[in-house]
């Protein structure tokens, strides 16, 4: 096969060489349009994953990094004058050049060519070849030539960076965060050999052009930096390697993905590479791994399906399918660090304490969780669970263990919770007349056995009308009251569990059947006339609701009012308003369904006019010693409709009125929403409120495990986790996710005792304590 790698970076130097050393029949040539010794840049980090596939796909080159490795465990962070540091993080940094020629000489060795100081022009400049590998870096010519195909969706970021380098050596993978006049700057800074150490500089565009930077050739940028990093730097110079690069040499990282990475341009197959085919923001320093692992793996598909040319086009197929997992999760994982550097500045330096501010920076790919920080340095994870529990005011033990963070308790106003953990809300449409019954009785108990501080009930209609189906629980009737005080005695009898209830009306998502008998149908038999902001159908065969008339918001509110006096009288601990999910309070925030021309629609300040007023007739009614929350679907979903930025303007609204916490939720507002689920989906809402807000906030959506929830509160991202589904899974959720990292601090019931010290045991026996 007639191979050519037209780039001589990392992708197309490694993947020359393996192909070469697996199969010597294999003409490959190298074209670069540098000379070997010219790179932009200084150093690159690799973790010691890296290491161990390069040491497996070839030895020899591994061997000769290996001996140029600059090996380091310790990240430190400088902040506020603080020096913090952390152990047990094994990265490995090396030369760019130094790499680069390791990897030249290694090719010159198996005999492949390698054409230097040729810029290619276009791939038909190699019309005998089988196989053509565009590795030709983020700006690939090859990738633009073919863009019809490739389709590459490319993202310019809004941060500035500067790439330096500095004879000042440091021992740890240090960060330096400096504030100035205009913003926050901060350098990513790490040794790779044994007299450079490579100091990125970023900032936001608005400090960026604040400062002047836009005007200043390299030089008077060098001098502005130095001057910001003055006291890390203590004397040693700033350099820059990006000559050739013309103006302010400050960058902006292109976040890069394409649709194809395959094409046959009638003689060759090309592939895409490397940075030609995707970035990783250097903020987890994964750019040189893809390249590497795509080498890898595209050499071993030729392996694995046979080394001719009648296989390229199922190699390239079966190669595709197999990286494209692997490199999305790289790029998430990346995308979190960037856009955490992106907001670092106003959201987290500004707010959090250093102590939180490392912890946050430490986890900010969310690939690294709270347990994956203790296997790494467990005694630093020790003492920071200590300051945080201490903060939360519990009293630590020299020799006690800390609780984890989800343990720690938490006030608001009057009310104490245990720990971190909320029973959300969840509809179960199984009452009549709104009347709590047997099946809520049980349903709730259990629940409030099972280890959560807060168990909210499902939405609780303020009147018949306002609720989404016939089973709906209800808040209107004194009878209903009473049953309420019988839950509540419950809740508190069973265990430290306090009792929520959630206020709600439907809108015009009311009048539907169960959903298992057809979700948000309408009822064929028995429905009621429907109100909400404006007259829009939720499906296209619902009901169409009546615009609500000022006579209808002084009933809906007053009704409201009445369902608190009834919940305060009942004994309920906390209230939540449900202003989401595009029942009645959430038709009026969003301009999807509210299309209002009065005073309540239009504006933020004109949609959120009414459920402010609700809330504030709420607030006044409900006692001054117990919280309100307040739920917002922070995303609609859809185009046109509330964004995180436009939750981010209601919460404060709320805050303003006297709401204590903002429960971030999403969606349901259109049945048209495109929602993007994941892991967590739903926390960088209720980061982006509680940080930039400053308003406690709740996370909840696909938080399943301990892990999850000791990282949220750690990391400042949440002051509550709501978790729904793995609590109709398992109604002791927070017993048994304690159990299973070993924090034993949660008391069970006392008439489960005997259950516990087995079920312990057990899953020590199994292994997954502390997992
Ligand atoms: C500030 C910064 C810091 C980074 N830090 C890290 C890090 O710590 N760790 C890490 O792993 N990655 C890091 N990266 C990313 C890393 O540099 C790239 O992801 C990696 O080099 C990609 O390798 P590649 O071979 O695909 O592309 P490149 O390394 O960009 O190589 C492409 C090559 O193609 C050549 N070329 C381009 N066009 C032509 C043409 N028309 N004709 C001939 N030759 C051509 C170029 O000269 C270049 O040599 C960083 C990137 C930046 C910007
Ligand atoms: C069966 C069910 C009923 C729900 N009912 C309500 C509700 O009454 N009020 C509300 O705000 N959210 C409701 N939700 C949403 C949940 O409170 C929660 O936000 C969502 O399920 C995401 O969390 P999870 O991933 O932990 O399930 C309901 C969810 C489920 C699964």
């Amino acid at each position: 096969m007639r191979i050519v790698c037209i780039g001589g970076g990392p992708a197309g130097l490694y993947f020359g060489l393996l192909m070469k050393r697996r199969h010597p029949e294999h003409d490959v040539t190298v074209v670069e349009r540098n000379r070997p010794y010219d790179t932009f840049g200084w150093g690159v980090v690799f973790s010691d994953q890296m290491v161990a596939a390069i040491q497996q796909a070839d030895p020899e080159s591994a061997a000769e990094i290996a001996d140029a490795f600059n090996h380091w465990d310790d990240i430190e962070l400088l902040f506020k004058g603080q020096r913090l540091r952390t152990t047990g993080h094994g990265f490995i940094g090396i030369g760019r050049k130094h790499l680069l020629n390791i990897l030249q000489r290694r090719c010159e060795r198996l005999g492949v060519k390698l054409v230097f100081d040729r810029e290619v022009e276009s791939d038909l400049e190699f019309p005998d070849a089988d196989l053509i590998i565009a590795s030709d870096g983020v700006n690939s010519r090859i990738r633009e030539r073919y863009k019809e195909n490739f389709k590459p969706d490319i993202l310019v970021r809004p941060n500035r960076y500067i790439w330096l380098g500095t004879h000042k050596l440091f021992d740890a993978f240090t960060f330096d965060f400096r504030r100035t006049e205009h913003g926050w700057f901060q350098a990513h800074i790490y040794k790779f050999d044994a007299e450079t150490s490579t100091f990125i500089v970023e900032t936001t565009e608005e400090t960026f052009l604040k400062h002047g930077l836009d005007k200043l050739d390299q030089d008077a940028s060098i001098a502005f930096c130095e001057r910001v990093f003055a006291e890390t730097l203590d004397g040693a110079k700033l350099m820059t390697n990006a000559r050739h690069l013309r103006g302010s040499a400050w960058l902006n990282f292109s976040r890069l993905t394409c649709e194809k990475w395959t094409h046959y341009n009638g003689r060759s197959h090309i592939v895409l590479m490397g940075d030609a085919c995707h970035t990783a923001h250097f903020a987890i320093g994964s750019g040189t791994k893809l390249a590497l692992d795509d080498a890898i793996e595209l050499a071993d598909q030729f392996d694995r399906l046979g080394h001719g040319k009648e296989n390229i086009e199922a190699v390239l197929a079966a190669y595709g399918e197999a990286r494209r997992v692997g490199v999305a999760r790289v790029q998430n994982a990346a995308r979190n660090a960037m856009e955490w550097f992106e907001v670092v500045g106003h959201r987290y330096a500004d707010t959090l304490e250093p102590k939180q501010f490392f912890y946050s920076m430490l986890t900010r790919s969310q690939r690294i969780s709270h347990e994956n920080v203790r296997l790494r340095d467990p005694v630093g994870l020790a003492e920071y669970e200590r300051w945080l529990a201490e903060r939360s005011g519990v009293e630590v033990g020299p020799d006690d263990q800390p609780p984890p963070p989800m343990l720690t308790p938490y006030a608001a106003r009057g009310v104490k919770l245990a720990n971190r953990i909320v029973v959300s809300p969840m509809a179960m449409y199984s009452a009549q007349d709104g009347l709590l019954n047997d099946f809520h009785f049980a349903h709730l108990g259990a629940r409030a056995m099972g280890g959560a501080a807060l168990v909210f009930a499902e939405m609780t209609c303020v009147s018949p009308d306002a609720r989404i189906t016939p089973g709906c629980l209800g808040l209107w009737s004194d009878e209903q009251a009473a049953l309420w005080k019988r839950l509540v005695d419950l809740i508190h009898s069973v265990g430290h569990a306090k009792a929520g209830v959630q206020l709600g009306h439907a809108g015009r998502k009311g009048a539907t059947r169960a959903p298992w008998e057809g979700i948000d149908q309408p009822l064929e038999r028995g429905g009621w006339p429907l109100i909400s902001a404006s007259p829009l159908p939720y499906l296209r065969n619902s009901e169409i609701p009546r615009e609500m008339t000022r006579e209808d918001m002084d009933r809906v509110r007053d009704d409201f009012v009445a369902a608190t006096r009834r919940a305060a009288g009942a004994g309920v601990d906390w209230l939540e308003l449900h202003c989401a999910h595009g029942y009645l309070l959430s038709s009026f925030l969003s301009p999807l369904t509210n299309r209002r021309t009065d005073e309540y629609g239009g504006a933020h300040e004109n949609r959120a006019r009414y459920p402010l007023e609700v809330f504030k007739a709420v607030r006044e009614a409900w006692p001054e010693d117990r919280p309100i929350s307040v739920r917002l679907s922070c995303h609609d979903w859809f185009p046109g409709g509330n964004t995180p930025d436009d939750a981010l303007i209601f919460a404060k609204m709320f805050k303003a009125a006297g709401a204590d916490m903002i429960d971030c939720s999403s969606g349901q507002v259109v049945k048209e929403e495109r929602p993007v689920y994941g892991r967590l989906f739903q926390t960088p809402f209720a980061d982006l409120i509680r940080n930039e807000g400053h308003i406690p906030t709740i996370a909840g959506g696909a938080i399943s495990e301990a892990d999850h929830a000791n990282s949220i509160i750690a990391a400042g991202r949440a002051d509550l986790c709501a978790i729904a589904r793995p609590h109709l899974a398992d109604p002791a959720w927070t017993l048994h996710e304690a159990a299973r990292i070993g924090a034993n601090i949660v008391p069970w019931p006392k008439q489960y005792q005997s259950a516990r010290a087995q079920y312990e045991a057990n899953l020590a026996r199994a292994g997954s304590v502390g997992e």
